[in-house]
């Protein structure tokens, strides 16, 4: 019921208003999934098709999310809430700055404890820098357990790097982002919610 209320509200408000440049406003893109899943992957901000279609991770990268979910057992629906440290996008797709995330960590906040997910992953460093206040380059963080105000947290790549860094070669990238995948989905199968 909180959470409907806070995805209703969100939807409604334009509260980003309040931290972007004017002009066209961009959708607020609040999340995706099940709001009820164990596992919530949270991203940077929502681009071109996501401002489009109201949801996060649905171009490219997304497509990549979903397929790199399910090869390890995640349904991206059902198993898993995803959404983005920023819920508007930034004009030109640039990096949120620090004022946008500093006026959008209490949303995402909100947002967690509505969710309540035993697992959290963060997906590139404006994720992992915005919770964990870490400036280590994911290829440091990854695959090492962290936590977040008592939740298990997991840094990971982020997509968007695995589609420029393609091979799938051991010791790759993409094929460290399995393992993670894989550990992940291990640990939310001997935790239940
Ligand atoms: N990249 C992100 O970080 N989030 C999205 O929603 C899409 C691409």
């Amino acid at each position: 019921m909180a959470l409907n209320l806070l995805l209703d509200t969100t939807k409604k408000l334009s509260f980003c208003s309040s931290c972007l440049a004017s002009g066209d406003l961009p959708k607020v893109v609040v999340g995706r999934g099940n709001p009820r899943a164990r596992l919530m992957i949270i991203g940077e901000a929502p681009g071109a098709h996501e401002d489009e279609k109201g949801e996060p991770f649905v171009g490219r990268s997304g497509i990549l999310l979903n397929k790199l979910l399910e090869s390890v057992g995640i349904n991206p629906e059902k198993d898993a809430y995803i959404s983005n440290v920023i819920k508007c996008r930034p004009p030109n797709n640039r990096r949120p700055t620090k004022k946008e995330i500093d006026l959008s960590m209490p949303w995402l906040s909100q947002q967690i404890n509505l969710v309540d997910p035993l697992v959290i992953t963060l997906m590139g460093a404006t994720a992992v820098k915005t919770l964990l206040g870490n400036n280590e380059p994911i290829s440091n963080l990854r695959g090492k357990w962290q936590s977040w105000e008592g939740r298990l947290v997991m840094p990971l790549f982020h997509p968007s790097y695995l589609l420029r860094n393609p091979s799938k070669a051991e010791g790759t990238p993409f094929s460290l982002m399995r393992e993670d995948l894989l550990d992940i989905s291990n640990r939310l199968k001997g935790i239940r919610k």
